[in-house]
């Protein structure tokens, strides 16, 4: 088998021709976006890997690698760990090609994604309470059983086959001045620029990645490839703690440029997909997309051929609620502001006249005391360089005090559906947040996982159909208590301290 160590950028060139991907995978449509290009001033087109059989992109990887296994190998079956595309694509792979595949999930995967890769013809194997023990597990699987272990980016063999679609493209459409791409672990970028590098090097490659788990621009920053602390799982597909070595390397090397974007614009990028192709593509799909729009703006780009790969569509349904909600904000169409007013008769409507004739999108307020209320207030804005500068002009103008909320996390997330609550007497408590996966129970797992010995001043959960439910959660508490910050260590959620967060002392 081909390692690592002594890959040159032509032998990734000559395994990404002679992969065997279309034995499983397909030639997936170049589609025009015309909607976007018109509103953009630049020709755009998307790579439709969500019209592959497991409906993204990770079928070429795992079938460029399984396909190479020797007879024996093939005998023995593969292994893999994930609860993600990875493992769809290397049981469907393994299936079409009659080996045997076993892919370890962690306890908490959703029944829809066991099922998922069931219905390829994988087998399941549940366990560990996360990625890490499951990666594990089948790490020594592999070992006991001689399976071999088919990673999820990090492996010539997987670059090679996500090279692939570089070929295509050019095929397609040669003439193209820049491709944006999702980069998790890196597999498809560092294939695509090795390649693209290789035949028309004037195309400029651009990394696109989530800024919360932005493992490449951490490894550009260090030099080598480094853990993150913390990992956003949004965009589930490139949620990667650190990236690949050989990944890194042929991202160092290949990629033009790298641009971060957040959850909002990679919703509003959703929509855009949507409203052009009708395409329903999950967030880490939709990634390159959300990049390319931020890209075009920040370097004002115009009357370019410009292409970005729609990676993936497989989302939970019930994940729509959410990006519905916020890709508003995300096209910077919705403003969000806290504003005190003075509690007294018609305040109110002084307030809303104040605001013309511009539409409110929420508006949530308590009683705070007899002088004064504090609003929650989101408006829709059609030209967000300028429309907010104006409202906080006008509000300030007119003697209220008002902040901009409209980048707060916390405030979009779970804020806004909480107004009110000031504790009638002061309080010293400190607030974290939580992400924790997402099943039948979870909430109550969560609750009695985090237990009874600290009191639990605030909390606020809302379920928004996704894989992850978030929690907001306070806790009576002095200052710093490192029995506490140990406790939270151990109970193996991803959290974050957000006892300093501006809205929490608007409003809780
Ligand atoms: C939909 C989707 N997009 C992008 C990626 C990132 O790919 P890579 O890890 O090769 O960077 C993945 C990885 O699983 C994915 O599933």
């Amino acid at each position: 088998m081909i390692n690592k160590q002594n890959m040159t950028d032509a032998d990734y060139l000559k395994a990404s021709l002679c992969a065997p991907v279309y034995d499983v995978a397909c030639i997936t449509p170049l589609d025009k976006m015309d909607k976007l290009s018109h509103r953009l001033g630049n020709q755009i087109l998307v790579k439709r890997e969500d019209r592959q059989p497991v409906h993204s992109f990770k079928i070429r990887g795992a079938q460029a690698m399984i396909a190479s296994l020797t007879a024996q190998e093939r005998k023995n079956g593969v292994v893999a760990a994930s609860a993600g595309n990875h493992a769809q694509g290397v049981a469907l792979s393994a299936t079409k090609l009659g080996i045997s595949s076993l892919i370890v999930m962690p306890l908490t995967t959703p029944d829809i994604k066991v099922e998922a890769v069931q219905n390829f013809g994988g087998e399941v194997l549940l366990y560990g309470a996360n990625f890490d023990e499951a990666k594990t597990k089948a790490m020594e699987l592999a070992k006991q059983q001689g399976r071999i272990f088919i990673p999820p980016f990090d492996h010539p063999l997987i670059i090679a086959g996500q090279a692939s679609i570089a070929m295509e493209i050019l095929q397609q459409n040669a003439g193209i001045d820049r491709i944006f791409v999702p980069v998790g672990g890196g597999g498809l970028a560092a294939g695509l620029a090795v390649v693209i590098k290789q035949i028309i090097p004037s195309i400029k490659v651009i990394g696109v990645e989530a800024k919360d788990s932005a493992c490449l621009t951490a490894a550009l920053a260090a030099g080598q490839p480094v853990d993150l602390n913390r990992v956003g799982l949004f965009a589930e597909g490139v949620a990667v703690k650190r990236i690949g070595d050989e990944t890194f390397r042929l991202c160092q090397q290949y990629l033009d440029d790298v641009i971060l974007v957040d959850s909002d614009e990679i919703c509003a990028a959703v929509k855009d997909l949507f409203d052009d192709v009708r395409a329903v593509a999950e967030p880490s799909g939709a990634l390159a997309l959300a990049g390319l729009k931020k890209y075009v703006t920040q370097h004002h780009i115009r009357d370019e051929k410009l292409v970005h790969i729609l990676s993936g569509a497989n989302l939970n349904f019930h994940n729509l609620r959410y990006i519905s909600e916020r890709c508003e904000i995300g096209e910077k169409r919705e403003a969000l502001f806290a504003v005190t007013i003075p509690e007294q008769k018609g305040s109110f409507l002084k307030f809303c006249q104040l605001l013309g004739g511009r539409t409110v999108t929420e508006f949530s307020y308590r009683y705070h005391d007899n002088h004064k209320a504090t609003i929650f207030v989101g408006v829709r804005i059609s030209n967000p360089e300028s429309e907010k500068q104006d409202i906080l002009q006008e509000l300030t103008a007119s003697g209220y005090q008002v902040v901009d909320l409209s980048d707060d996390e916390m405030a979009k997330l779970h804020i806004r559906y909480m107004i009110g609550g000031k504790p009638r007497q002061p309080l010293s408590e400190q607030v974290y947040s939580f992400e924790f996966p997402e099943s039948p129970g979870a909430l109550l797992k969560f609750l009695q996982t985090l237990g009874t010995e600290w009191n639990i001043s605030l909390f606020h959960y809302r379920s928004h159909g996704t894989d992850y439910g978030r929690v907001l959660a306070g806790f009576e508490l002095a200052d710093y208590d490192p029995k506490f910050i140990q406790h939270l260590a151990a109970l193996g959620y991803n959290y974050h301290d957000e006892t300093k967060n501006p809205s929490l002392n608007f409003f809780l």
